[in-house]
């Protein structure tokens, strides 16, 4: 690609200890939707991705969130924009569960585009980031038949949840944003068809800091 930035980032480790309590997470957690432009950190980064889908058993390689049978029907991916996060270019990334990494998956700043696809929500493009959650349906109706679906919005709630909880500990913000046309959103992020996004969650600094 020419650009210096390599396919694969590495994340720092997650921290699993934080500064505030789990009640003091749950009382300040907020639905923001005025961000500074300011990046957030490779550490806050790697956090949040850690809080929506990372391995939290090793040994069962069991994740931060519940799953349906363990089928794991979700996949992370990040928008990251220009000068969105620390050292990080401006592109879509796959979230690595495995070794919690990221993955390039396609070079540029798509924040404007997915805003016009969700509604011309603007927070969509001032935050330095987006979380977008992503289900892979197949993955939990193999097992569980039409039932499987539910279990699969359930999942993406859970994630969502531990996101805003996350950002919240970080001193960050961020809100769910389900408002968006799934074609166009998919397109953009260059998905494969068996692909459904399910949440955009714009991540970063209150305009306040
Ligand atoms: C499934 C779901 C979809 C949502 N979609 C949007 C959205 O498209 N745009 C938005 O600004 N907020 C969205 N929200 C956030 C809600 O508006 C917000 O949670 C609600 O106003 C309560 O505020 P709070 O989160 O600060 O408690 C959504 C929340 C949920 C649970």
């Amino acid at each position: 690609m020419g650009t210096g930035q390599p396919t694969k980032i590495f994340l720092p480790a997650p921290s699993r200890k934080g500064s505030i309590s789990l009640e003091e997470a749950i009382s300040r957690r907020r639905s923001v939707r005025d961000f500074s432009p300011q990046p957030i950190s490779q550490s806050q980064l790697s956090q949040i991705l850690w809080a929506a889908q990372g391995i939290t058993d090793t040994s069962r390689r069991y994740r931060a969130v519940p799953s349906a049978g363990a089928t794991y029907p979700l996949e992370i991916l990040v928008a990251c924009g220009r000068n969105g996060i620390e050292e990080i270019g401006a592109g879509i990334y796959h979230y690595n569960v495995a070794d919690h990494s990221l993955s390039l998956h396609h070079q540029g700043d798509v924040r404007l585009d997915l805003a016009k696809a969700a509604l011309d929500e603007a927070m969509i493009y001032q935050a330095p980031v987006d979380i977008i959650i992503c289900a892979l349906y197949q993955r939990t109706t193999r097992h569980y038949g039409s039932r499987g679906e539910r279990y699969v919005h359930m999942e993406a709630g859970h994630a969502g949840q531990n996101i805003y909880l996350e950002a919240t500990a970080l001193g960050l913000a961020t809100v769910a944003i389900g408002a968006f046309h799934d074609e166009p959103v998919r397109e953009i992020l260059r998905l494969d068809k068996q692909y459904k996004p399910l949440y955009i969650m714009p991540v970063g600094r209150l305009t306040t800091d």
